[in-house]
């Protein structure tokens, strides 16, 4: 995700204002920049890559003066969502005149239509981000109050924002908004700090101030004023924070994979926003860039990846087959290229990458390029090479996962896999009431992840009393067998805990030799087709003193009195179960592995990115 830093005060701004940005890189970004106001001029410099690369273009080319007689300023790294991270797409962005500059996190949703009004005005834009149409909107609005026309602006943009803004005409204040994506305000002694986390704050001061949704502030050196974007003054407390620097980037979370799975309801939200057309009962996925007609020549869907996004992949195959009616197959990426993989030009290869550089993924989606085969990426880092090389697809927009277990970029990974399956449906024989009913159960997916994390508390208490076994099983069937695989996945790959993942039924042809007393079984008894089965095969476990930790829909007493220990999950429909019920494995590998004490966001042997094969 993309960060901010704002500074005014008596210091040079330009060298504090790289610090604050070093200290928000493990943000994961992919460009920089940086604008600070000196004798009524705003000077900005920008790069693709890292924060360094924009350090030693300051140093080169800046003066001394020019670095430390500046006092005000603002800065960003961005994490590319609207166009690749290039020098020309990185933040500041300023508006018509040149005399405004701004940072911004978030999206703009309807920047298309803001940007084709003040283009046909005569506003010529240099880059193809969201963010600038709201810096050229900020500028329209302008008639010698900066406060003014940030609130001004503020009432014709639709999405998410985080911003900072400075105007040459206005030395010494600079105004910041917030609506969905955090600002805070760093209250120093003679001077201010904006960001858009703590992270970045807490070398200068410990007093913060954090805005709610639709408040905006004028930050001078001597602290802020709030006000709503009616202009209507409102008051904040003024919190302290205790986190030292380490823990303000976690977000006062104790690793980087909890806070990124307490981050999925704002990162599925993020996945979803604009996509749903409840008018005609589909999806709207521009970056899949085929026609109607197109969709509905499609005559089988190929999903490969590999690990987590394999297992994603299988979860696809059943949502492409039961929505589009489409044939659907997964292939395991590494083993694409080396099996001479039947493709046409009525084939459709979906290669799911979180990291979009997976070695396998990447050769899968070249061989299925040579065989004349369509492609689509699913990928979060945009601008990866498999985003790139698809040429179509979707990204993921669940920000850049630091933890090297994936965790929201899964769910995400479902979530748009389920849009593009309603996408296809919709363009063949899915009828509209049955994609409206699907946008419906679409939407609840934040509120569903929202109830599963109020429970972490009960999740942490069954995990503490499971940590020092040697083996788990975890059995699923339908949409829930390849969530089975992938509680299994995780938690082997941060508790060092051998653990399976099998088809419920699968158990009885051969593992079921393997259980006893010590080893627990998670079966996941949702109340979704197939529970009565699987909680047959649990009776099974049991009959060989298996404990069984129970997944069951909140109030299921009979498939709740079959387990050890229980888990439950908010009532969710078949489709959308396995997101729910991800996240509670997810939260249950990380507190097994935290009550064992593993290195959790680095376990051994494993990198984030797998580029050999
Ligand atoms: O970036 P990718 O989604 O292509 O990565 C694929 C796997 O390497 C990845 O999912 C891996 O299995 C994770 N460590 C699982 O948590």
């Amino acid at each position: 995700m993309c960060g901010i830093v704002g500074y005014v005060g008596r210091r040079g701004a330009t060298d504090l204002l790289l610090s604050g940005l070093r200290r928000l890189e493990y943000r994961g970004y992919d460009s920089a920049g940086l604008a600070v106001l000196r004798d009524h001029a705003l000077r900005i410099e920008k790069t693709a890559g890292k924060v360094q690369a924009l350090a030693d273009r300051v140093f080169e080319t800046w003066s001394p003066k020019e670095r430390s007689e500046a006092h005000m300023g603002i800065a960003h790294t961005r994490w590319a969502t609207h166009g690749a991270p290039t020098q020309a797409n990185a933040h500041p962005h300023t508006d018509g005149s040149g005399e405004i500059a701004l940072v911004h996190n978030g999206i703009i949703e309807n920047y298309a239509e803001i940007r084709a009004r003040l283009e046909a005005e005569g506003h010529r834009f240099r880059s193809e981000t969201d963010t600038e149409s709201l810096a050229h909107l900020i500028g329209a609005c302008y008639e010698g109050d900066l406060l003014q026309a940030v609130c001004a602006a503020l009432k014709h943009v639709q999405g998410t924002l985080g911003i900072a803004v400075i105007s040459a005409r206005e030395p010494d204040r600079m105004v910041v908004a917030r609506r969905g994506s955090p600002v805070v305000i760093g209250l120093g002694d003679g001077e201010t700090i904006v960001a858009s986390d703590a992270a970045a704050v807490v070398a200068h001061t410990r007093q913060c101030v954090f805005l709610e949704d639709d408040d905006v502030a004028v930050v001078t050196a001597n602290g802020a004023e709030l006000r709503n974007v009616h202009n209507v003054p409102v008051a904040r407390e003024v919190s302290r924070i205790d986190w030292d620097a380490s823990a303000a980037e976690k977000g006062g979370f104790a690793h980087f994979m909890l806070k990124e799975i307490f981050e999925q309801p704002d990162a599925l939200r993020n996945s979803l926003r604009g996509r749903l057309d409840a008018g005609q009962g589909t999806a709207v996925l521009s970056g899949l860039n085929l026609s109607a007609r197109e969709m509905a020549s499609v005559d089988r869907v190929v999903l490969v990846g590999c690990g987590t996004s394999l297992h994603s992949a299988m979860v696809g195959d059943y949502y492409f087959e039961d929505l589009a009616d489409i044939p659907a197959d997964v292939e395991q990426a590494a083993e694409f290229r080396y099996r001479n993989p039947i493709l046409s030009p009525q084939n459709l290869v979906v290669a799911i990458s979180q990291s979009g550089e997976t070695a396998d993924t990447l050769a899968a989606v070249r061989e299925a390029k040579q065989k004349g085969a369509l492609i689509a990426g699913i990928c979060n880092v945009v601008g990866s090479t498999i985003a790139r090389e698809a040429g179509r697809g979707v990204y993921l927009h669940a920000g850049p996962e630091i933890g090297v277990a994936s965790t929201k970029a899964f769910t995400a990974q479902l979530t748009v896999l389920l849009m593009m399956a309603l996408k296809f449906g919709r363009c063949r024989r899915l009828s509209r009431q049955k994609g409206l009913d699907l946008c419906a159960e679409l939407e609840r997916i934040p509120e569903l992840v929202s109830a599963v994390l109020a429970r972490n508390d009960q999740i942490a208490a069954v995990a503490r009393r499971f940590a020092d076994v040697r083996d788990f099983f975890y059995i699923g069937r339908g949409y829930l067998y390849p969530v089975a695989m992938e509680g299994a996945l995780k938690l082997k790959e941060i508790s060092y805990i051998h653990a399976e993942g099998y088809h419920a039924a699968e158990l009885k042809h051969g593992p079921i030799a393997l259980l006893d007393r010590q080893v627990p079984v998670v079966a996941l008894l949702n109340d979704v087709p197939g529970r009565e089965k699987t909680m047959s095969n649990a009776q099974e476990c049991r009959a060989r003193h298996s404990p069984v930790i129970a997944v069951i829909t909140e109030g299921d007493h009979e498939a709740a009195a079959l387990g050890d220990a229980c888990i439950e999950m908010p009532r969710a429909s078949a489709r959308v179960a396995p997101i729910p019920t991800t996240v509670a494995l997810q939260l249950l590998a990380y507190h097994v592995a935290q009550a064992r004490g593993c290195p959790i966001d680095q376990p051994r042997n494993l990198a984030k990115s797998v580029t050999v094969e």
